[in-house]
């Protein structure tokens, strides 16, 4: 990964305090300066307390369009993104993608790759997200493991492992564990 030294690399991770924790620490060590949008602070409150970043951390639920677009506001005004890492329900926030996206797109002409972490049902659908031009969408599908016997979900330390492994590849598309057989998937 580039040296958090020589390089201003600007993260932003939504949903990055669940299973994408262990992802968030490595971006506040990794990166200049990383934001954190979720609604439990005390999730981070080791980065809170001790970053290496220029580290902030927005509480807001973001099913509330209006507040998650003044804070976007306030965070592209501070500096451009480089990145997006985005961790959402988009059955119970719809509207949560397409407002970060179209904040960046209104605010900064710097191109910005988003990290869609998607789970596997949403995987399957094939869903298609409409990204702006400035824009690299990358996708990074959550599978399961299977050792053609038995299979399991994701650890969460899996799963932050491969979204770290999918920034570093910049890969257009990462699954995480399989997708198939379909049918082996855990219950
Ligand atoms: N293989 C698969 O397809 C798959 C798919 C999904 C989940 N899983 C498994 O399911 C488990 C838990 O999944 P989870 O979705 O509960 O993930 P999680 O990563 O534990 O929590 C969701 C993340 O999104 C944030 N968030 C949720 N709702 C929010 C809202 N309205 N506004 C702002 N931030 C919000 C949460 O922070 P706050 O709570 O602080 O807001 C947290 O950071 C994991 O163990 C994972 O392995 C597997």
């Amino acid at each position: 990964m580039r040296s958090r030294v020589s390089e201003s690399i600007l993260g932003r991770v939504i949903g990055g305090t669940g299973m994408l924790l262990e992802t968030t620490g490595w971006l506040d060590e990794s990166f200049e300066r990383v934001s954190v949008i979720s609604r439990d602070q005390l999730k981070v409150r080791g980065l809170v307390e001790n970053h290496k970043s220029d580290f902030t951390f927005y509480e807001i639920n973001y099913r509330d369009t209006e507040k998650l677009t003044n804070i976007l506001k306030q965070i592209l005004t501070r500096a451009p993104i480089d990145y997006v890492i985005a961790w959402i329900h988009s059955g119970k926030a719809p509207e949560a993608l397409p407002t970060v996206l179209n904040e960046v797109e209104q605010n900064q002409h710097r191109s910005f790759r988003l990290f869609h972490v998607k789970g596997s049902a949403h995987a399957i659908k094939k869903e298609t997200v409409l990204v702006p031009a400035n824009c690299l969408y990358r996708e990074v599908i959550l599978g399961f493991q299977y050792d053609g016997t038995n299979s399991r979900w994701l650890t969460h330390s899996e799963i932050s492992k491969g979204v770290i492994a999918a920034i570093q590849e910049d890969a257009e598309s990462t699954t995480i564990g399989v997708l198939s057989p379909w049918e082996k998937r855990p219950s």
